[in-house]
């Protein structure tokens, strides 16, 4: 609608007078904030703007392809794809706590993007896509816990040691926001109002140690559960019940269960699937999904990817449970 239009124009301008003819770099994660941030700043100042993505090798299925896609296809903007997922994998072998594994991530990607902001070396100004609430959050508006939970390592918090100038376009912002100025920026509306997906990704995800073929399994069973979520309507409200809940994904169990398949036996791992409701991500629901969306995923993942025999659903709310199972 013309307002977004105005607001577009404005932002626009501002950014172009902000930056004039310097270089600028960004992050891309794939995720609503970045990827918004990136199609604005695009807009504005177009080859100018350099987005560099990182792929630490826990995305999920295709998500690479996807950003790609978009922002390099459709949007012709400059990205560097990064595949450092060697190096993530490598640093992760050996390593089962999950905050731990989070420190390793967070410090590799923040190694990987320095390295690459090095190459271009005209850049001066560091673009990422924090929000209001993010600004909120640390200014310590927000009243602090005294034991951290969880580290909530984002891999877009890069620190200033990067000597770059800061634009964040999107800082008066709420995410609802961000996401119809996305719609309008022409990003599909499947990737503006996406489920959140934590910086650490499958890292957080695959129990324990993070293995390769431990991603490859999970990957694939998280996209059947989605797939099944966007395709499922629910009569009475007529939406997907990927749009009835907050968050959905598969868990990756690194132990084995003993299964039959044809005349055989298996012996293989266990998925769980997580689907909650919640308005604040602080307190959740376990989503009620229809038994026979559970029945179609369970199924499809038991005769679709082989090594996993067994699927169970998460009947945990939070708390005392979160969300992620770590
Ligand atoms: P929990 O598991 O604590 O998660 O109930 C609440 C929300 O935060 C997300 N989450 C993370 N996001 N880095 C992130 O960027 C992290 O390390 C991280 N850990 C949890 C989680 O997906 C949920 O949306």
């Amino acid at each position: 609608d013309w307002i977004m239009g105005d607001y577009i124009a404005e932002a626009v301008q501002k950014i172009r007078e902000q930056v004039g003819s310097e270089e600028v770099i960004l992050g891309l994660s794939g995720g609503v904030d970045s990827s918004v941030a990136a199609a604005l700043i695009h807009r504005a100042i177009g080859d100018q703007l350099t987005c560099v993505f990182v792929d630490h090798g826990l995305l999920r299925l295709d998500e690479g392809k996807q950003v790609m896609e978009m922002f390099a296809g459709k949007l012709h903007a400059r990205v560097v794809h990064v595949d450092a997922s060697e190096q993530f994998l490598g640093h992760l072998q050996g390593i089962s706590d999950p905050e731990q594994k989070r420190k390793i991530i967070g410090r590799e990607f923040v190694e990987v993007f320095q390295r690459e902001a090095k190459q271009l070396v005209n850049a001066k100004w560091l673009a990422q896509g924090t929000i209001y609430p993010d600004v909120v959050e640390s200014g310590g508006t927000k009243t602090k816990k005294a034991t951290t939970i969880k580290s909530h390592h984002n891999v877009g918090g890069l620190p200033e040691t990067l000597g770059l100038k800061l634009l964040e376009p999107l800082r008066e912002l709420f995410k609802d926001e961000v996401r119809e100025l996305g719609v309008a920026l022409g990003l599909p509306p499947a990737m503006v109002y996406r489920h959140p997906f934590p910086g650490p990704g499958l890292g957080v995800r695959i129990l324990g140690e993070v293995k390769k073929d431990y991603a490859e399994l999970l990957r694939r069973a998280d996209a059947i559960f989605i797939e099944e979520l966007r395709n499922t309507i629910d009569p009475a409200s007529g939406k997907s019940w990927y749009a009835l809940t907050s968050q959905a994904f598969a868990v990756f169990l690194p132990v084995k269960s003993v299964g039959v398949m044809g005349d055989g036996r298996t012996y293989d791992y266990v998925v769980a699937l997580r689907a909650v409701q919640t308005s604040d991500f602080m307190t959740a629901d376990w989503a009620e999904l229809p038994y026979a969306l559970l029945k179609k995923v369970s199924s499809r993942i038991i005769n679709e990817v082989r090594g996993i025999n067994r699927v169970t659903y998460d009947v945990s709310s939070k708390p005392p449970a979160t969300i992620e199972w770590e």
